[in-house]
């Protein structure tokens, strides 16, 4: 009886990338049935759930009313790009957002996880200023001081994101901030530029009970604010994980709802600065399909569907490294695979993004080994052989 209510569970994706992708094996091998959307056709969460559809998930009544027809157990973000206010309705009206609308909220806007983390919660942050009007902009750059980041109020994966080194270079990064922010509300927020030492992901899972149960944590490293690529365990001295797990417990304690979530730190002098978060799978984490023995995808998934989550352990060290488009293709071809492929512990995804753009992350290698840099060398060398061509 009860396993047949779980098999009818109808799980609705909103953004049908690589996390998505994989979020949807997962959801497959379990037999659930998934529905996946996106703002264009065959992305790659498409390619392998059961239905997809191509909306504006921006537009509120479009999403309003996609959510309603389709009438999912649980909704499940994928991107930040929402329109938020239809969430929230559909919450008040019993459907399940994951993991739950005011989280989805509060992780999609930097200001507001700002707001939560460092005003109220008195957490250690980057110093940090909100901008709305161009003529604000230099006065409040001053008190940060420079070097300093400047960032779309709503954005990911660095996009829109520039390096202000001086008061010449803020006009062109107010442009590009601007060009690239996603929201409706248009402003930026500038960061104090960190020099930290080294910046991990703690993927931790929150269980339907509020337990919060922790990963090893996951090094990486950023291109202008995009990720190339991390490896697990990072080494780290006690003292700071135990830090960044009561910061982690102090936000998640807040935010209460199940399921997975990114939270990111730099170490600075020995110091903990916290970064953000977001409320699902993280891209530095993708290194788990290998690593763990449950990975952080099925952790999502089994937190949210309230099923058991024994004990997570680390199966081997393990590294990943990004496969980049150098230009831009539709329908790209990919040169190198079985070179590739032939590198001893490692596993290829391809993505199946339908275009390549310049920049555009393609694909990821993954590789294990006793010795985490032989793990990283060979994550390295594998992606490396790759090449996206047209
Ligand atoms: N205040 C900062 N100081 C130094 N580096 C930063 C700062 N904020 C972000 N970064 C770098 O940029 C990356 C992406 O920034 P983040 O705020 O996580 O944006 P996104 O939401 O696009 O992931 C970080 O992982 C880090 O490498
Ligand atoms: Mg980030």
């Amino acid at each position: 009886m009860d396993s047949f209510k779980f098999r009818c569970k109808k799980i609705l994706l909103l953004g049908s990338g690589e996390l998505g992708k994989e979020l949807v094996v997962e959801a497959k091998r379990l037999g659930l049935e998934v529905i996946a959307i996106d703002k264009y056709d065959n992305a790659p969460a498409m390619q392998v759930a059961d239905h997809s559809f191509v909306i504006d998930m921006s537009n509120k009544e479009i999403l309003y009313k996609t959510i309603k027809e389709l009438n999912p157990d649980f909704v499940v973000p994928e991107i930040e790009a929402l329109s938020i206010e239809s969430l929230k309705e559909l919450e008040k009206e019993g459907i399940k957002i994951v993991p739950n609308a005011r989280t989805v909220e509060i992780t999609m806007n930097r200001d507001k996880i700002r707001d939560l983390t460092s005003n109220v919660l008195k957490i250690k942050t980057a110093k940090y200023n909100y901008v709305f009007e161009y003529e604000d902009l230099e006065k409040k750059s001053i008190d940060i001081g420079y070097p300093l980041l400047l960032k779309p109020l709503m954005s990911s994966s660095g996009k829109g994101q520039s390096l202000v080194k001086c008061k010449e270079d803020l006009l062109v990064a107010w442009s590009q901030a601007l060009a690239n922010s996603r929201g409706k509300i248009v402003g930026v927020i500038l960061e104090e530029f960190i020099d930290f030492d080294y910046e991990f992901t703690l993927l931790t899972v929150r269980k339907e009970n509020g337990e919060n149960v922790f990963c090893e944590p996951i090094g990486h490293e950023q291109f202008k604010g995009d990720y190339q690529c991390s490896w697990q365990p990072m080494e780290l001295d006690q003292f700071l994980i135990d830090d960044a797990k009561r910061i982690t417990n102090l936000i998640l304690n807040n935010l209460n709802g199940a399921g997975i979530y990114g939270v990111e730190f730099f170490v600075k002098e020995n110091e903990i600065i916290f970064s953000e978060l977001s409320p699902r799978p993280h891209d530095t984490g993708m290194v788990t399909l290998v690593s763990q023995n449950l990975n952080e995808f099925e952790l999502h998934l089994r937190a949210f569907l309230n099923l058991p989550i024994p004990k997570i352990t680390l199966l081997k060290p393990s590294a990943s490294r990004v496969i980049l488009s150098h230009g831009e293709f539709t329908n790209p071809s990919y040169t190198g695979l079985t070179e590739s492929l032939e590198v001893e512990n490692t596993k290829v995804l391809i993505f199946g993004k339908p275009t390549a753009k310049k920049g555009r992350r393609m694909g990821v290698v993954l590789s294990s080994n006793d010795d985490i840099n032989i793990a990283r060398g060979n994550a390295d060398k594998s992606a490396n052989i790759i090449q996206v061509i047209s």
